[in-house]
């Protein structure tokens, strides 16, 4: 008693603040005084505690003030929950906007009551206050998805979403809570699942990639032979007939369907790896020749195809039916692209040189390279789209009018080639894709023999074995109009009957692979033991499996792969009668 009230209880720093405000108390007309005057006082031992003042005046006649009583409230505990839970909503909201998926709480009458900061990126702006529904999905009603009853009572709630807003997949996660009012909110948490969904697609498809190689593998075997005679056949009438007359237009027209199916047999087969893609030096410019020559016989000709063909350009490592599904890929797809406004397609090819001064981002490395491009000036692209094209199934044709294989093929050759594809498109004006081919160096292909289209003929007698009559017969046909004379056999026993019943009257034997009885190679066999130095060749399909350093090791002397194109044939014929010959003679 009896000491400086403020100088024992007011922390230091408050004294002045405290004593205005106290002097203004003083100073009042009205003898009530400030109510709810918070401040900080010391304890007995130096502890803090929060206080709220009234204070009320006693004053004497004259109106002097006596004295002032001043009644304190102790604040100090409410303070530290106050404290404490503002803390704890600093924490609380601090996650929340950390937390990268897009999280909203809502009210049961669908009001948003708050939105993370993902939430407002996604949506574009904060919009707490506003119908979740129509901020969210831009819907103009409750979404339909929304269990809204439900999981109110169940109290949490998962499901998938796809909104409209932008195109996104979504797995929605809510959970229901009381408010402290005891109104009920719920909290929403959005996990993109877009790229998941991409991926399960993907996986699906490489599935049905499978099953589809599985299945061409399974067919292509049967299909061959099937096609072997209609394109064989129509080959045979074009050569027989006149070309200006209309059985010749129909022959054509045959022989260019059959030339489709094998192609697209070769495309499906390519792309599940499952065909036989030796590489040897090659002259792309020769291959591009029998592909243009394929494609202006069958694009209209109000479509211009320019071409700018370097002749002399260098040999690349390659194989010939890869080179020309790259060929006719590319150059389908921009007749398909100039379609409908009757445009241009220019088709070059070019020898370059990428050294350090004029390398592409396309992350090919310094060297020569075959440049192969091919420019229409017709749709073109949307950044959307090219972004997908060499994806396998991509495409933006209506149902059955492509396989979206096409720059899949493509893609997957020029990769396993070591060179880079480019495209360069732009909506309306057209689209140049760009091909970079590594060019054999020259020491490389100095052993590259030139390709020669040159038929070759013979006059020697073969014995031909094909267990299907069809086949058969066209390779009998062909061979005969190369000159040969022909013993044909349809049962591979009888054929090594006629065979032992003469083994000197033959030059040569040619024999399907899989045939009942006995396949290829077991006749192979058979035909050797009776004469060791007989040549022999095996024709087989896509599907079946033949060890050819087995079936060379017992003597089998060439290979050719069906359908056989009459060019190969004579060529492996006459090659494998003309090293039998100098070997018997050395
Ligand atoms: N030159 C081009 N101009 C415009 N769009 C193109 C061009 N080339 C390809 N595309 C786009 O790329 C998609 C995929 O092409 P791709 O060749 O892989 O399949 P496709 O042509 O649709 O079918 P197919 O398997 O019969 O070739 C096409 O559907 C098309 O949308
Ligand atoms: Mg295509």
């Amino acid at each position: 008693m009896g000491r400086n009230w403020f100088d024992l209880f007011i922390p230091e720093n408050l004294r002045e603040d405290v004593r205005k405000v106290f002097h203004s108390v003083m100073g009042q007309k009205d003898t009530l005084g400030f109510l709810n005057f918070e401040n900080e006082i010391l304890g007995k031992s130096g502890q803090v505690f929060n206080v709220a003042w009234s204070n009320v005046l006693t004053k004497d006649v004259e109106g002097n003030v006596v004295d002032v009583t001043c009644l304190g409230v102790d604040l100090t505990e409410r303070r530290r929950s106050e404290d404490k839970l503002r803390k704890s909503e600093i924490k609380y909201r601090t996650m929340m906007e950390a937390i990268k998926d897009p999280v909203y709480i809502c009210s049961e009458d669908f009001i948003i009551q708050y939105m993370n900061q993902a939430m407002i990126d996604r949506v574009g702006r904060d919009a707490t206050g506003e119908l979740c529904y129509q901020a969210l999905h831009r819907f103009d009603r409750k979404c339909r998805w929304c269990k809204y009853g439900e999981t109110f009572q169940a109290g949490h709630a998962e499901k998938n979403i796809f909104s409209p807003l932008d195109k996104s997949s979504f797995n929605v996660s809510t959970t229901v809570f009381v408010n402290e009012s005891g109104s009920l909110s719920k909290l929403s948490v959005f996990r993109d699942t877009t790229e998941l969904i991409e991926l399960q697609k993907r996986l699906q498809q490489a599935q049905k990639m499978e099953a589809i190689g599985n299945l061409a593998g399974g067919i292509a075997h049967d299909f061959n032979n099937i096609l072997f005679p209609i394109i064989g056949m129509s080959e045979m009438l074009m050569e027989d007939l006149s070309s200006g007359s209309l059985e010749y237009k129909y022959a054509h027209a045959i022989y260019k369907a059959g030339h489709r199916a094998k192609e697209l047999v070769a495309q499906i087969l390519a792309f599940s790896r499952q065909s036989d893609q030796k590489k040897m030096p090659i002259r792309f410019q020769d291959i591009l020749e029998e592909v243009l020559k394929l494609c202006r016989a069958t694009i209209p000709a109000n479509i211009k195809i320019e071409h700018k063909i370097q002749r002399n350009c260098g040999f690349i490592m390659g194989n010939a039916t890869q080179l020309h599904q790259v060929g006719m890929n590319l150059i389908t797809n921009a007749y398909h692209a100039v379609q409908e406004k009757n445009g241009k397609i220019i088709v070059a090819l070019e020898e370059i040189k990428i050294d350090r001064t004029n390398l592409t981002d396309t992350g090919i490395h310094s060297g020569k390279y075959l440049l192969f491009t091919v420019s229409d000036d017709g749709t073109g692209m949307t950044d959307k789209v090219k972004n997908k094209i060499f994806e396998p199934y991509f495409t933006t044709k209506e149902q059955g009018k492509g396989t979206g294989l096409g720059l899949a093929v493509v893609y997957g050759i020029v990769k396993e080639y070591g060179g880079e594809i480019e495209v360069q498109t732009q909506i309306g004006s057209g689209t140049i894709f760009s091909v970079y081919l590594p060019l054999m160096s020259q020491s490389e292909n100095q052993g590259a023999a030139e390709i020669k289209t040159e038929i070759k003929m013979g006059h020697e007698h073969i014995l031909l074995v094909d267990d299907d009559a069809a086949v058969a017969n066209l390779e009998q046909q062909i061979l005969e109009r190369l000159g040969y004379q022909i013993t044909m056999r349809t049962g591979s026993l009888d054929a090594v009957e006629v065979f032992r019943s003469n083994p000197d009257a033959f030059d040569i034997v040619i024999t399907d692979m899989t045939m009942p009885n006995m396949t290829g190679d077991q006749l192979a066999e058979k035909i050797l033991s009776i004469k060791p130095d007989i040549p022999i060749v095996i024709c087989t399909g896509f599907s079946e499996r033949i060890n050819k350093e087995q079936a060379e090791a017992i003597g089998v002397k060439g290979f050719l792969m069906k359908p056989v194109v009459k060019s190969d044939f004579a060529s492996m014929v006459r090659k494998v009668l003309d090293d039998a010959k100098s070997e018997n003679k050395g």
